[in-house]
């Protein structure tokens, strides 16, 4: 899981800038973004639709380059990676998890955990995929496919999925946004699981209510950083309302 109790910031962004077009097209996505994310901190990046959660995130995951700026993640130079290097660093130190789940839906639960295991190490990837997903409580869902699955167990299929890497960070796009307020807490009561078990766990949303469970709150307008709060007193997830 990465050095823990080394003194570093899981994550830091300085001056991070991403544009889209150019002239008239230009879209100035994030803007100059500040931040630094303690290990084993749950923050929630909250914002309202286009204020730019998703291309932060995606910046973070090395899914998207940004325009300037210094992204570092574990103490690894996000920008500065080739794409070798790149897709070594999506594979050890970030999970994501995604709105709408995406698993492969011809590949049981165990395959689409376990095709992401064999990518970290080979050896022993089916054990510990059927371990992870015992740990999110589909250790008798293994056989079945997303598509005989309800959301809530696609979704913890896909977070399975993202920790069976073991990666430092975890990286969540509105996780609970296609799902019912009981599945929807769960869920989240999963993350703040992971998270209390070391790792960082990074959550965009645009609901309010769920920023209410994070240690730190930072929100987003027009792809700039407008406030950070820290909540000595998280809520637990099983008591949000939304
Ligand atoms: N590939 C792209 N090309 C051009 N513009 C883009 C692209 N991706 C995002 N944008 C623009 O960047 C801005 C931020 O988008 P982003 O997807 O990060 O917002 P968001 O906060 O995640 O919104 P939502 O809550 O709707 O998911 C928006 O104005 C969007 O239209
Ligand atoms: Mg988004």
């Amino acid at each position: 899981m990465g050095n823990m109790d080394n003194g570093i910031p899981a994550v830091v962004v300085a001056g991070l800038t991403k544009s889209y077009g150019s002239g008239e097209t230009l879209v100035r996505a994030v803007r100059a973004v500040d931040f630094e994310i303690d290990r084993g901190e749950f923050v929630v990046l909250l914002g309202p639709s286009g204020s730019g959660k998703t291309t932060t995130l995606n910046l973070i995951g090395a899914i998207e380059e940004p325009t300037s700026g210094s992204i570092r993640v574990d103490d690894v130079e996000v920008a500065d990676l080739d794409l070798n290097h790149q897709t070594d660093f999506r594979r050890d130190k970030v999970g994501f998890i995604f709105q709408f789940y995406n698993l492969v839906p011809t590949l049981t639960a165990l395959e689409n955990v376990q095709l992401v295991a064999e990518l970290a190490t080979r050896d022993g990837a089916e054990e510990r995929s059927r371990s992870r997903l015992g740990e999110v409580g589909l250790g008798d869902r293994v056989d079945h496919f997303p598509g005989q699955m309800s959301g809530g167990e696609q979704q913890r299929v896909a977070i399975a999925r993202a920790l069976v890497k073991d990666p430092p960070v975890l990286l969540c796009d509105e996780p609970t946004g296609s799902l019912d307020l009981e599945t929807g807490r769960q869920v989240l009561a999963l993350l703040r699981e992971v998270c209390d078990q070391g790792r960082t766990v990074l959550t965009v949303t645009h609901n309010s209510t769920i920023a209410e469970m994070a240690d730190r709150v930072m929100r987003l307008r027009d792809g700039t950083l407008v406030g950070v709060e820290r909540q000595d007193a998280p809520r637990a997830p099983g008591e949000l309302e939304w």
